[in-house]
């Protein structure tokens, strides 16, 4: 086989959940490939204010150990008033804020259930600058929750038109139409969903390291978001929405959602890009275009990736935690050069 290799200058993770304490200190240097990512605020409790999250991303750093790795810090969505929203803004670390529908996911209870009251905030968030990151789901039927949510993106691109709005995780064909109806949209897509259906999760034997929320949909929705991803849509950028669990919780019955692949993530992106022939595309999805978008320059980091394997383990195991990743106990395609 003919040898390939790609540098990346600072991949960026848009999505990105390391959780706190024992869990922390795993998983954030299995993401140090990265040069920074957007981190999810599902803590519990929620990472609702500046103290709270300086807090966090001073414990995500010393999980980092030294490691060159940026965390744009996120807060979790409540109505708040102009003051409030000034002092985020000031917090050094400050990316933006999560809003997530009341209890449509892990520690999400404490989410907005009526969006006419995040109106006010919104529109100080719009004049202010600070962006948007949406959990959009409904709480219908399982496939169809994010379809229906679709109406929300509608109504919140058309009343808030300077709010820089990321549709989280899409999963289906409709939301990529969605990004192309109104320009003042952007959208992360995970790994797993550029990868996987429903099938791959429930389909035979279920899987639960497969399973996530959003729910992976049908192959012409996977299809439809690869093609997206592939082409370097301008307004698509890759947020792995890496959610570990302990094993414990995942091989249970209850299974809690998340798909963790912190540790594969860039390699696995390598080995689909090269496979499609879209290597060069692979820069502006894992970096540029969410640069270009928020105005973002992150640390200088080169990653290069090549076309050795890279064997998954069956299980990262430290400090008292067990995760298991995507590809646990199989080979992909590429690796990093260290
Ligand atoms: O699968 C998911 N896991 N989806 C989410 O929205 C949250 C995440 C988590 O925090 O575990
Ligand atoms: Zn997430």
């Amino acid at each position: 086989m003919r040898a390939m290799e790609i540098t990346l200058n600072s991949p960026l993770d848009m999505h990105l959940h390391l959780r706190d304490g024992d869990m922390l200190k795993l998983t954030a240097p299995l993401s140090a490939d990265f040069a920074g990512a957007v981190i999810m605020p599902n803590l519990v409790p929620p990472v609702t204010t500046p103290e709270m999250m300086q807090g966090y991303a001073e414990r995500i750093e010393a999980a980092l150990d030294g490691a060159a790795f940026t965390p744009y810090m996120t807060l979790f969505f409540t109505a708040l008033g102009e003051k409030e929203l000034l002092a985020a803004r000031e917090t050094p670390g400050f990316f933006g804020f999560k809003l997530y529908p009341a209890g449509i996911t892990t520690n999400s209870e404490g989410g907005v259930s009526d969006m006419a009251q995040a109106d006010t905030t919104l529109h100080l968030m719009e004049e202010l600058g600070i962006p948007l990151l949406v959990h959009g789901e409904s709480h219908g039927f399982v496939m169809d929750r994010e379809q229906e949510f679709l109406a929300v993106y509608r109504h919140l691109a058309t009343r808030y038109p300077k709010l820089k709005l990321s549709m989280e995780h899409i999963t289906t064909a409709a939301a990529l139409k969605l990004l192309d109806e109104f320009p003042n949209i952007c959208a992360t897509v995970t790994l797993q969903h550029l990868i996987i259906t429903l099938d791959d999760v429930a389909g035979g034997a279920l899987r639960p390291h497969l399973f996530c929320k959003p729910i992976a949909k049908r192959p012409e929705d996977r299809d439809a978001l690869l093609q997206a991803a592939l082409s370097g849509h301008p307004r698509l950028f890759f947020g792995s929405d890496s959610a570990p669990h302990p094993r414990c919780r995942k091989e249970a019955c209850g299974c809690a959602a998340g798909v963790f692949t912190g540790p594969v993530a860039l390699p696995k992106l390598a080995e689909i890009f090269a496979t499609h022939g879209a290597l060069e595309n692979l820069q502006a999805f894992v970096s540029d275009n969410a640069c270009k978008w928020y105005g973002l320059a992150p640390v200088q980091k080169q990653i290069t990736l090549r076309n050795t394997p890279m064997s998954v383990p069956a299980a990262y195991r430290s400090y008292g935690q067990e995760v298991v990743p995507m590809y646990a106990g199989e080979s992909i395609g590429w690796s990093v050069v260290r």
